[in-house]
Formats: structure tokens, C-alpha cells, sequence
């Protein structure tokens, strides 16, 4: 289960993984034609709760919902508690209707493309928003471009990371898409809207490190050699900031989606 990958690195994911800019959260808002204020929002995959407090910072009244017990842990943590549910976003444990939003941050491709849906149109009400989205580095020109312009080493680091690590599924790789979620959508009857949204991380090479320690491709190596792939990172990174600060251009892929109001079609 994926969920047990997370689990393991619960603490490293807490401490490194970035947030989201306010862009994602302004477009999801304006999909909503209302503030987040007040909106009753499923967080589905929510994690450590990294997308949950972007979210309880705007106001939004907030469902945490994930299988990852130690994760959960970390997000119940912290301090502005959501409602934190136990739970498969394939099946989700609510009541019809209840919700103006359901979104999933980094998580939506966890989960059953069709189920997951279906379960998102069935607790939101008439009218009500499906947002998934996702941070990535931006290595490219183009949003599905791999081979394009970034920075020289953070290209490099991405195809060390192809290269070491089986599981890797990032855009170093030529074959490298977003999740297909806007697919999932449009098969569900949906229309479909995405954007892209560019901002610039600061992050120290430690901190860096520890995010990479938080991946499911590296955590999924087993200790020994997860430990390797970071020790030989951090050589690397500070070949490539010696001062020990790093600027990673970062760009998140979002879809959104409305169900349809009562009475529509
Ligand atoms: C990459 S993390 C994203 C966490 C958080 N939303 C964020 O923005 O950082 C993916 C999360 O999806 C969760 N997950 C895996 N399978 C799931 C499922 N079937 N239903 C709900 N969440 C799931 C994992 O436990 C993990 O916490």
C-alpha cells in the first residue's frame, strides 16, 4: 500500500516537503466562485497536512482524509486541527453532498482514476469543485518538457535520480506526464479546466536533502541504499551551492473541475 511508504518517512516529509503558492489557491477560489472562507473542503491524501493548513489559512473548514496513520500523526501536530479521518479517497467515509470542494495535493495519482472520481461527484454538492494538483521542479520550457531549459543542476540532479532510483517517475524521464487526472474528469462528464503555476523555491541543501529522503522512488530503495543516494546528493548539491542555498524553479500542474448545478443538463 502506498500509504506505508508515506508512513515511513512521515518525519522527513513534515520537515522538507514545500507548500503550495497562492495561485493554486486563488484559481481553486475563483473555479468556486466563492471565497474559501467557509467553504467545507475534503482534503483527500492530505498527509502531513501541508495542503491543509493552505487551506484553514484561508478559512476553509476542513475534512483531513488519508490511510497513513503516522502521517495523520504529524498533520493532528500542528496547530489548527481540521476534522482528520482515517481513510480511502476510493471510498470515501461521507455523506452525499456535503462538500463545496474536494481536492487532492500531491495524492490523486494514489488513488483508483474512475472510483476516485466517482466518490469526489458524490460527496460534493451540485455545483460544487474537484481540484487535484501537484508541485514539481521545472525542468523545461513547456509543461510536459522534459529535455528543456532549467537550471544545469537541477537537470543533472533529476537524471541522477532517473538513473539510481527504478521507481523514479519525474520529469527527467522523456516519458514523464502529469497524472492524468484531467482525463479521470473529462471520462466522468466533466469539463475540465488546467493551469499551470511557476514559482521559485529558496531552500537550503539540508533541508533538500531531507525532501528527498521524503520521496516514495527513494524511500521505496530500503534504508541502505536511500541513505547512499543522499549522502551522494549532498556531495553534489554542495558542489552545486556552495554557500549552501539553493533556488529550485518549481512549477505546480492544477485541474479543476465543476459538477454540474441542479438542474443543469
Ligand atoms: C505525496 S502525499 C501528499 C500529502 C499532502 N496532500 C501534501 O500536499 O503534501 C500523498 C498522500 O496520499 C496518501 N494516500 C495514499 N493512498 C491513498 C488512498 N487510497 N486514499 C487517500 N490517500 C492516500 C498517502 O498516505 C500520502 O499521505
Amino acid at each position: 500500500m502506498s500509504h506505508e511508504v508515506f508512513d515511513r518517512v512521515a518525519e522527513y516529509y513534515d520537515a522538507a516537503r514545500p507548500g503550495y503558492p497562492d495561485g493554486v489557491y486563488d484559481a481553486v477560489a475563483s473555479l468556486c466562485e466563492m471565497s474559501l472562507e467557509g467553504a467545507v473542503v475534503v482534503d483527500v491524501g492530505a498527509g502531513t497536512g501541508i495542503s491543509t493548513r493552505g487551506l484553514l489559512a484561508r478559512g476553509a473548514r476542513v475534512t483531513a482524509i488519508d490511510p497513513g496513520e503516522r502521517m495523520l500523526a504529524r498533520l493532528v501536530s500542528h496547530a489548527a486541527r481540521p476534522g482528520v479521518v482515517v481513510g480511502d479517497g476510493n471510498m470515501l467515509p461521507l455523506r452525499e453532498g456535503v462538500a463545496d470542494l474536494v481536492c487532492y495535493a500531491q495524492s490523486w495519482h494514489w488513488l483508483r482514476p474512475a472510483d476516485s472520481i466517482a466518490e469526489a461527484v458524490r460527496v460534493l454538492r451540485p455545483g460544487g469543485v474537484l481540484a487535484a494538483w501537484w508541485n514539481t521542479v521545472d525542468l523545461g520550457a513547456t509543461p510536459d518538457d522534459a529535455q528543456g531549459t532549467g537550471a544545469d543542476w537541477l537537470v543533472a540532479f533529476e537524471r541522477r535520480l532517473a538513473a539510481s532510483c527504478p521507481a523514479y517517475w519525474g520529469p527527467a524521464l522523456p516519458q514523464w506526464r502529469v497524472p492524468q487526472v484531467a482525463r479521470a474528469m473529462g471520462e466522468a462528464g466533466l469539463s475540465v479546466q488546467e493551469a499551470w503555476i511557476h514559482w521559485v523555491r529558496r531552500i537550503s541543501v539540508d533541508d533538500m536533502l531531507l525532501d528527498l529522503r521524503s520521496h516514495a522512488f527513494v524511500a521505496s530503495l530500503g534504508d541502505e541504499a536511500a541513505t547512499a543516494v543522499v549522502v551522494r546528493e549532498r556531495d553534489e548539491l554542495r558542489k552545486a551551492a556552495p554557500d549552501g542555498e539553493l533556488e529550485v524553479p518549481m512549477r505546480v500542474y492544477l485541474a479543476m473541475a465543476r459538477t454540474p448545478e441542479d438542474g443543469d443538463g
